[in-house]
């Protein structure tokens, strides 16, 4: 830790999403370039103190949202922050409603995903080793989720659980689309980001909670369909409690979840 100039090594990081590429609540914070066998990360990645926790950041599109959502380099952005010693995520992402209780400015902490993305670097285990990783049951887990849910329904309207799909992108859904991804795959948000970021933490053993702010109704209303404008503009409505938000749940996240490195016992054949 002394070379990258900091304490110790982050055991938690931020992945912040659009609208969200400077924190702005690290105390003592170094910007360290990681180079990784995947190519380098969205962007330098900030290791500082949170409320006493040292704790990495970096922004999944890059700062100038350079990287569009099928362009991300999420097997760098996770493996830099797994090198840097992090082994739980708080991710922060924009995503639309798939339902009229789930408004614009909420905020929702997901517990199921639907993978809809069609051509991304899924996974570490290209062989010659095969893993096959149990990601079930608990996709986030639920210890970071009881923290984001209690501490952001101080603040906000947040709804605990629900089904997030990601779609390829970059386009938004057609009418049609977002009517499957409701009535049929019962989702509840969309997004074009978690996949494979989620998937590539638990990969490595890494655990993973999310919340997600509610920029849009995607398609649900007629005559106002989602634009990125109006993504961009509640992120910058709520970014100030989203860094409230961090701030306080930081350093309430237990600091060992073991089960998180568990499931790589019987995952490789
Ligand atoms: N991100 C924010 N709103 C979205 C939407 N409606 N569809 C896909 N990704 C989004």
């Amino acid at each position: 830790p002394k070379e990258l100039g900091v304490e110790e090594f982050p055991r938690l990081g931020i992945i912040g999403g659009s609208g969200l590429y400077d924190p702005g609540i690290f105390e003592n914070a170094v910007e360290v370039q990681i180079h990784t066998p995947y190519g380098l990360p969205s962007d330098n990645v900030i290791i500082g103190r949170v409320s006493g926790r040292v704790v990495a950041f970096l922004p999944r599109h890059g700062r100038g949202h350079k990287y569009p959502p099928h362009k991300i380099p999420y097997r760098a952005n996770i493996y830099a922050l797994y090198t840097l010693g992090v082994r739980s995520i708080i991710a922060v992402s924009a995503v639309g409603s798939l339902r009229p209780d789930y408004a614009p400015g909420d905020f929702v902490v997901p517990d199921q995903f639907v993978d809809m993305t069609k051509s991304r670097e899924y996974t570490f285990y290209d062989g010659p080793r095969t893993c096959h990783i149990s990601i079930g049951l608990e996709p986030f887990t639920q210890e970071i989720r009881k923290v984001l849910v209690e501490v952001a329904s101080r603040y906000n309207r947040t709804h605990d659980g629900g089904c997030y799909i990601c779609i390829e992108g970059p386009r938004f859904s057609t009418k049609a689309e977002s009517r499957i991804w409701r009535e049929v795959f019962g989702c509840d948000i969309i997004g074009m980001t978690l996949v494979p970021e989620i998937n590539l933490a638990r990969e490595l053993g890494m655990c993973y909670g999310l919340i997600a702010l509610v920029t849009d109704y995607d398609v649900l209303v007629p005559h106002q369909p989602v634009t990125a404008e109006a993504v961009e503009k509640m992120m910058t409505e709520k970014i100030d409690i989203i860094k409230r938000v961090i701030a306080e749940a930081v350093p309430r996240i237990p600091a060992e979840i073991p089960k998180c490195g568990d499931v790589l016992k019987y995952a490789c054949v």
